[in-house]
């Protein structure tokens, strides 16, 4: 069962049957090349977390029925932000394969990947922008912060220096960011109060640390075969997330490891370091922290739905159990 299956809202799939054929149409274009492009990585999947957690909120505000046209809308705008970033990640992380195929930078090449991501991201912003400024302004910022979060992770790759700040304010750019906005523009075009909004909101930002905080544990714990991509796959990459930079503080050994291109073996050595040590507890504790600000924001928001929050709240729990 996915997570959005765990959430047992009745007309979920039926709305989110509507977004995609609102992705779609948004990613076509008479150009066959680019249309072929830009529908890529759209048909092999993923979960669309991000429109469920907009039409959520919808459901959240307004009771559980089936929600308005600009509810769609905005749950479109922010998946494509996801997929064009996905684009532009791949070409990063010289990735091979994204939702079980080859990623675009693989086949088809880098510069075709950086100029459908951004084809993607301008056909965000148009749908954005038939919702209003407010949205068009908001979904402007979140692009800034997805790109600050990995112009951060950026600057601290192979850098045995990242703490935990950096690392929390790069996933808070990268990933929260996105999460926040699509619950925020969920309860926008819900016409839902001020501290509704912002109740929403924190949901996003808390669901999001969570989210990526258990994605980094996983990358650890996770065999090659659960992964899709060899375990240890981030410290291959240089990417030093918070089990290991909370391991790496305990254990000399660790450290001298850190800060240099590792090949396969030296990765095991060093995931297994950090399987042994307190790192993959103490951050699955953290992301279990933020599984209760996520809960209690919605508990404290007195205009929505009890009901719905409650599943909300269960889908964010469902993420930390997983992975311990
Ligand atoms: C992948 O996001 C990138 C991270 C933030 C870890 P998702 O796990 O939501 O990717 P899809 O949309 O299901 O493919
Ligand atoms: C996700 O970061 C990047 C975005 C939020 C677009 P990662 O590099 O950790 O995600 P995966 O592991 O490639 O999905
Ligand atoms: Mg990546
Ligand atoms: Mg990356």
């Amino acid at each position: 069962m996915s997570i959005i299956d765990d959430l047992a809202l009745e007309p979920l799939p039926a709305d989110l049957m509507r977004c995609e054929k609102r992705l779609q149409s948004a990613t076509g274009h008479e150009d066959l090349f680019l249309d072929e492009i830009a529908a890529h990585l759209l048909k092999a999947g993923g979960k669309r977390l991000r429109p469920t957690l907009a039409i959520c909120s919808a459901y959240a505000a307004n009771g559980v029925i089936a929600v308005s046209d600009d509810v769609i809308t905005g749950a479109a705008s922010v998946e494509l932000v996801h997929l064009g970033s996905l684009y532009h990640d791949d070409v990063i992380d010289e990735a091979e394969t994204r939702r079980g195929v080859p990623s675009v930078n693989a086949r088809w090449s880098n510069i075709t990947a950086i100029l459908a991501g951004d084809f993607l991201l301008a056909r965000a912003s148009s749908l954005a922008a038939s919702l209003g400024a407010d949205v068009a302004g908001l979904l402007a910022d979140t692009i800034g912060e997805l790109c600050r979060g990995q112009m951060l992770e950026l600057q601290y790759l192979f850098n045995a220096e990242r703490g935990e700040r950096a690392y929390l304010s790069s996933i808070e750019g990268k990933t929260a960011s996105l999460l926040a906005t699509a619950a925020r523009v969920g309860g926008m075009v819900s016409n839902v109060n001020p501290a509704t909004l912002d109740a929403l909101t924190q949901f996003g930002h808390h669901l999001g640390m969570c989210f990526q905080i258990v994605d980094d544990v996983l990358d650890l714990t996770q065999s090659e075969a659960e992964l899709g991509k060899p375990s240890g796959n981030d410290l291959h990459e240089g990417v030093y997330t918070l089990p290991v930079i909370i391991a790496a503080a305990g254990d000399k050994e660790l450290r001298g490891l850190l800060g240099a291109k590792l090949d396969w073996a030296e990765v095991e050595i060093a995931r297994k370091k950090v399987l042994q040590s307190n790192g993959i507890g103490i951050a699955t504790e953290v992301a279990r922290t933020h599984a209760t600000k996520a809960r209690d924001v919605l508990e404290g928001a007195d205009a929505l739905d009890p009901a719905v929050c409650a599943r909300l709240a269960a889908m964010v729990d469902g993420l930390v159990t997983r992975s311990s």
